[in-house]
């Protein structure tokens, strides 16, 4: 299933590129490497994740896909931000060199900003046949505030100044929730929103993506010091070369793991609270517990 969602939304991204791209030989090089990253192969799971809300509350997959493309477009945007010289200064990314080693600095920014404007624009184009405009306006006020300061990038702000300081714990959560929460946030709660959920499930399905949001990122700084660069497609061992504040410097390996365990089970349990069983969520599950095992 998992596959599935993946494929529809890589083939529906790469519809979208090709509608909309300028066909000018000037603004050549800044949708190309818009493209680029976006579509580098990647593990689609904040699209997964918004298809997978929508279908289990009922909902044809197909009306959550431009929610689940513009998922990935932001995600992409964050991605290519996050690896600048200036930020995290990282050279690989989904195994490829980061977008400004292939198309510099001045258009990685550009691609970046692009990429934000063209989520919100597919959302507000391929959504209002069919979704009354409550829903769009209340899906694109999702996507706004999760992309900018009220979202990833109060997350990536604060991340970037903790730097080599001192460990404060709420620092430390503040900047997962914001920095990689945000996002995993808005695509449970788009998903949810397109399929029209009442206010009791929202409630608690915002609960599960933002344990999610905070269990992904401990995933992620666990496998950045346990796996090779090979394995990660990114470059290894960079958050302690940066000084990054992450739950591994904080309480060490071991009892990170503790922790994104129990996130797991307080997760299971939301679940079960709402009478879901869904393949796809105890797929994802098994894949990330798999890798820091
Ligand atoms: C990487 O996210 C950025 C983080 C929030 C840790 P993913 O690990 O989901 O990256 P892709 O999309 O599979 O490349
Ligand atoms: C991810 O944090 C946050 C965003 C990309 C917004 P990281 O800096 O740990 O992500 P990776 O490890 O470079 O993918
Ligand atoms: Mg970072
Ligand atoms: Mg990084
Ligand atoms: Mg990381």
């Amino acid at each position: 299933m998992m596959d599935c969602y993946k494929k529809l939304v890589v083939e529906k991204l790469n519809e979208y590129f090709d509608e909309y791209s300028l066909n000018s030989s000037y603004s050549k090089k800044i949708w190309d490497a818009m493209r680029y990253t976006t579509l580098l192969e990647g593990k689609r799971l904040r699209a997964i994740m918004c298809l997978e809300v929508a279908a289990l509350f009922g909902c044809d997959v197909k009306k959550a896909l431009p929610a689940a493309c513009a998922l990935e477009i932001m995600h992409a945007y964050s991605l290519i931000h996050d690896d600048l010289p200036c930020m995290d200064n990282d050279d690989l990314r989904r195994g490829k060199p980061t977008n400004h080693k292939v198309f510099g600095e001045a258009i990685a920014v550009l691609a970046g900003d692009a990429l934000i404007s063209f989520g919100a624009q597919i959302l507000i184009d391929k959504m209002k046949d069919y979704l009354s405009s409550n829903i769009v306006l209340e899906v694109v006020k999702d996507y706004l505030e999760t992309a900018g300061a009220l979202g990833i990038v109060a997350g990536q702000a604060a991340d970037i100044e903790a730097e080599n300081k001192k460990i404060d714990f709420e620092n430390l959560k503040y900047i997962h929730k914001y920095k990689t929460g945000a996002l995993f946030n808005c695509s449970v709660i788009m998903g949810a929103k397109i399929a029209e959920v009442n206010s009791d499930t929202l409630a608690k399905l915002k609960e599960y993506a933002q344990n999610f949001g905070i269990l992904f990122q401990i995933y992620d700084d666990i496998i950045d010091c346990t796996l090779t660069t090979n394995e990660l497609g990114k470059t290894a061992g960079k958050d302690k070369n940066a000084g990054k504040l992450t739950y591994v410097s904080a309480f060490g390996l071991s009892e990170a793991k503790n922790i994104f365990y129990s996130l797991i089970q307080k997760n299971r349990d939301i679940l079960s609270e709402l009478d879901i069983n869904s393949c796809v969520f105890n797929e994802i599950e098994e894949k990330l517990i798999k890798r820091i095992k």
